[in-house]
């Protein structure tokens, strides 16, 4: 106990004492708060180093990063620089790796809930979904389909949904009232395709609208054709549609088969964003795929399109009505046959030797009527029909089963005036019978 006592007397000295010290310290803090401006100075000084430091740092990184980058870039054929070898290189470099490659996909939706359908089969046929994200820009504020395609959204962040924020009617002269739903397509596709390539930035983009079905080769198409678009400066557009593409007029064993066209076909389209930032500044108010069908607007540019079909529009309902999807658009033929299109050499397309070919083509080719082409007459496997003149062109045409009409002087499907169809057995091209130099805007 006394131990104890002696304990309690020591602990409470030492207490005693320590509180003396911090109290004698706390006095003695004023002339300590005196010598704190040099400290501070000191390490602001530290700071201002520290930052600089870092900031070297930083920009090494970021040279790092872009030498990286360039390294990644290389071994992948969609970019522009490795095309600089020459043609060959699409031919000896199918693509490799699409590691770098994002190519989205923007869904057009607007007020039908069928929107589904067209998600659905873009999801099952979608082969990588970093390579193909998916946009949906809905116009129209339509509730019922802004739920179905939330349902996607939110199932899978790959997957994203933009509104089409400007809803307020347009105002039309009383002659052009009933085209109000092309002046509200034309001022979607533009909030859409600048949402695309300014605000989120990206390379190119495969334009869909939500009532189009693919083919199970539809990515794989845009994949492999899109190094066309980067090395051809004379093409401005894919697109996975044929204008001509019912089952009477196609061939159908060739899937693999792909023309040029100065026809802007739409319906499944790969756009570049260079292209893009030309074509916004003087978008048109309505009618913009009409628009892209007039030579001047498109620099004369060309487009790829495909044998058969890789679209098919079911949207009867829809701003044009139901006339031209029963007459016309029902009968287009989907492609079916998975394509490799990375693996094919694709050379033939671009415009040195396309034009070259087809020149050659048709010069050396017998000449028939189209009366004796639906007649099958002869044995002949390529035969060329000639017209002289707008009328003689739409006689040959409508005989043949093909789409007659034109738009700025161009015959659907035409290039440099020719239309290659497939009739009754045997390739036919519909030709100029005078030398073609450009199409005349007074055809149509
Ligand atoms: C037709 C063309 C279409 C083209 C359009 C533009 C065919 C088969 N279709 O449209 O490729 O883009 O002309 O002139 O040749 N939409 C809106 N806002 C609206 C109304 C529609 O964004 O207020 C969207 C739809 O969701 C759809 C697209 O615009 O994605 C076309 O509309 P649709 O009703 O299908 O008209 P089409 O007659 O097919
Ligand atoms: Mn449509």
């Amino acid at each position: 106990m006394r131990v104890n006592l002696r304990k309690l007397t020591l602990i409470v000295g030492v207490i005693l004492f320590l509180w003396l010290l911090i109290s004698y310290s706390s006095v003695i803090e004023v002339p300590r708060s005196i010598s704190r401006k040099p400290v501070a100075a000191q390490i602001e000084n530290k700071i201002i180093k520290l930052q600089k430091q870092m900031a070297d740092q930083m920009a090494d990184s970021n040279l790092l990063l872009e030498k990286v980058k360039k390294q990644l870039k290389k071994p992948n054929v969609l970019n522009e620089d490795t095309f600089e070898g020459g043609e060959d290189d699409l031919e000896a470099q199918p693509v490799k790796s699409t590691a770098a490659l994002v190519l989205p996909v923007l869904v057009i939706a607007c007020d039908r809930v069928t929107v589904k359908r067209c998600l659905d089969n873009l999801v099952k046929f979608r082969p990588n979904k970093d390579t193909f994200p998916i946009i949906v820009s809905q116009d129209c504020g339509h509730n019922a389909t802004y739920h179905v395609i939330k349902a996607f959204t939110d199932m899978d962040p790959t997957i994203k949904m933009v509104q089409q924020p400007d809803l307020k009617e347009i105002t039309l002269p009383r002659a052009k009232v009933k085209f109000r739903g092309y002046y509200k397509i034309a001022r979607h596709f533009k909030f859409a395709l600048n949402h695309v390539f300014e605000t989120l930035g990206h390379e190119a983009v495969i334009i869909v609208e939500d009532d189009l079905d693919i083919s199970p080769d539809f990515f794989e198409y845009f994949l492999g054709t899109y190094p066309l678009l980067l090395k051809d400066p004379s093409l401005w557009c894919i697109s996975a549609w044929n204008d001509n593409g019912k089952k009477e007029v196609i061939d159908m064993s060739r899937p693999e088969l792909l023309h040029r066209t100065d026809f802007f076909p739409g319906l499944g389209w790969l756009l570049r964003r260079e292209t893009w930032f030309r074509l916004a500044p003087k978008w048109p108010a309505a009618f913009f795929d009409d628009w892209l069908r007039n030579p001047d607007n498109i620099d004369g540019k060309s487009c790829i399109r495909p044998e058969v079909s890789r679209t098919y529009s079911f949207g009867k309902v829809g701003v044009s009505k139901g006339l031209f999807f029963d007459i016309h658009l029902r009968n287009i033929q989907l492609n079916y046959d998975y394509v490799e299109f990375t693996k094919l050499n694709l050379t033939y397309l671009l415009k040195e030797n396309y034009d070259a070919d087809l020149a050659s083509t048709i010069y050396t080719l017998p000449e028939m009527t189209a009366d004796e082409v639906m007649m099958n007459v002869g044995t002949h496997k390529s035969v060329k029909v000639m017209y002289g003149s707008a009328k003689s062109y739409q006689r040959a045409a409508k005989k043949m089963g093909l789409m007659d009409d034109f738009r700025s002087g161009v015959p659907r499907t035409a290039y440099r005036g020719i239309v290659s169809c497939f009739v009754r057995g045997r390739r036919v091209y519909l030709a100029p019978d005078f030398t073609w130099t450009r199409y005349d805007p007074a055809w149509g």
